[in-house]
């Protein structure tokens, strides 16, 4: 709905539209007047822009993702994002300064289409932010645990449990099934299927069958 500038609308809730600023009574203006009696000091003006990541991080810290609202009005505002959604092609998003998703999850609820990419100056936010969407399946597969090449490794080679370094400096781990599963489940995932997979191949320099082994598994997002 669209007022002329300086009408007022009959309900306070309700919203209008327009390209004039708001016309200030004078007790306002004496408001703003009085901003301008005294501003921030350079040092802290400077202080603040070097370290405005830093308190976003500092606010994620206390609020973490309790703070904002899930943003449902996003594709009724934009039009452009309205018909974005309900094209039958993938799209592609970009959001900047995502916080914790409020605005771009139930984008992703209402299109199945929507791939996007969001960044944040707030390490803390962007941790909240999980790069699956809720029931959506995190696919994996990596070397299992007895894999040939987990024995092959000399001494000197082992890291930690099952962890171990190649003579280029690469590492490699080798996934028990255990392991995986309370990863997954640690981290807010249901386990559909985590297996061995086992093959053998045959060496025939060497005239031996390698035994190798991976996991895979397929672990399902829990909803929000
Ligand atoms: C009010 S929150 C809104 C978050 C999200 N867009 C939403 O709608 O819920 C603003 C976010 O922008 C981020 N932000 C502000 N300035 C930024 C910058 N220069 N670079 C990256 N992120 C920034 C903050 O860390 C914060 O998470």
């Amino acid at each position: 709905m669209t007022e002329a500038p300086g009408n007022e609308p009959e309900h306070k809730d309700e919203k209008w539209i327009t390209t004039d600023s708001r016309i200030l009574s004078d007790e306002e203006l004496k408001m703003l007047q009085k901003q301008d009696q005294k501003l921030v000091t350079e040092f802290k003006r400077n202080k603040l822009e070097l370290e405005a990541g830093r308190y976003w991080d500092l606010f994620y810290k206390r609020n973490s993702t309790n703070f904002f609202k899930d943003r449902h009005w996003t594709s009724r505002e934009f039009e452009e994002i309205k018909r974005m959604l309900s094209e039958n092609r993938q799209v592609k998003l970009l959001e900047a300064g995502c916080g914790v998703g409020n605005a771009f999850f139930p984008m992703l609820e209402e299109c199945s289409n929507l791939y996007v990419y969001a960044c944040d100056f707030s390490p803390r936010a962007v941790q909240f932010v999980r790069v699956l969407k809720p029931s959506g399946y995190l696919l994996f597969r990596d070397y299992g645990i007895y894999d040939w090449a987990m024995l092959r490794f000399s001494p000197g080679s082992k890291i930690s449990e099952n962890f171990y370094v190649r003579q280029d400096g690469t590492r490699a781990y080798y996934f028990a099934k255990e392991t995986m599963e309370m990863l997954v489940k640690k981290t807010g995932f249901r386990v559909v299927s985590n297996e061995y997979v086992m093959r053998e191949t045959i060496n025939h320099k060497k005239n031996i069958k390698v035994p190798r082994v991976f996991l895979q598994g397929k672990y399902q997002k829990e909803s929000r």
